[in-house]
């Protein structure tokens, strides 16, 4: 399937919460465990900036995904580094989008002079940790029984990749 990957607009916001949403409700990969408004999304997608990109995927004019780097630590000694999110819509998943998604936000991130990117995956998310893997990702380590959904405790990998110099 071809996907075509651009900068997230304001319209874009029903398509990143619904995706979002999707995620929220049948998944242990975001640890929300409400849905988000479209109002709560508009507050998420305006806090970030320039250094901070939000990526849609598109196939044939419809949104079937998105990626975002987001601020790890509002401090300043932190701003070289940002933290992944990657959600593909579940009809639309194993197709390529979301290697494709990662591949340009990771360019984004080069692009806009960060230093080094870090994804928090539940340990459960195979498919996650081996696309973060062939793409360069590194194991930092395992934080133990940090979350709680769906009536289990999860551990969630931290992985990270250091742009080369
Ligand atoms: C994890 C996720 C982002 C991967 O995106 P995707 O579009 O489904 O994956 P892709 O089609 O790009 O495939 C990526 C790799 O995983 C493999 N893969 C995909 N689905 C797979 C499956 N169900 N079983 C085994 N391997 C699979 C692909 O073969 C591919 O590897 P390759 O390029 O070496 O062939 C997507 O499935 C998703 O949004 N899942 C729910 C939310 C989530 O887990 N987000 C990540 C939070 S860290």
């Amino acid at each position: 399937m071809k996907f075509s990957t651009r900068a997230a607009t304001n319209g874009d916001l029903k398509a990143i919460t619904d995706i979002y949403n999707e995620a929220v409700l049948t998944t242990d990969a975001t640890f929300d465990l409400e849905p988000k408004t479209e109002d709560e999304q508009r507050v998420w997608f305006t806090g970030h900036d320039r250094m901070h990109p939000v990526l849609v995927a598109e196939v044939d004019g419809t949104v079937v995904g998105w990626a975002s780097l987001s601020e790890w630590s509002s401090r300043s000694a932190y701003a070289g580094t940002a933290e992944i999110s990657l959600y593909i819509k579940e009809e639309f998943q194993g197709k390529g989008a979301g290697r494709r998604l990662l591949e340009d936000i990771m360019r984004e991130g080069e692009r806009v002079g960060l230093h080094t990117m870090l994804s928090r995956i539940t340990t459960g998310n195979t498919v996650s940790i081996r696309l973060h893997e062939s793409l360069g990702f590194e194991h930092v380590g395992v934080m133990r029984e940090v979350g709680e959904k769906f009536g289990r405790r999860l551990d969630v990998l931290l992985m990270q990749k250091i742009y080369p110099a």
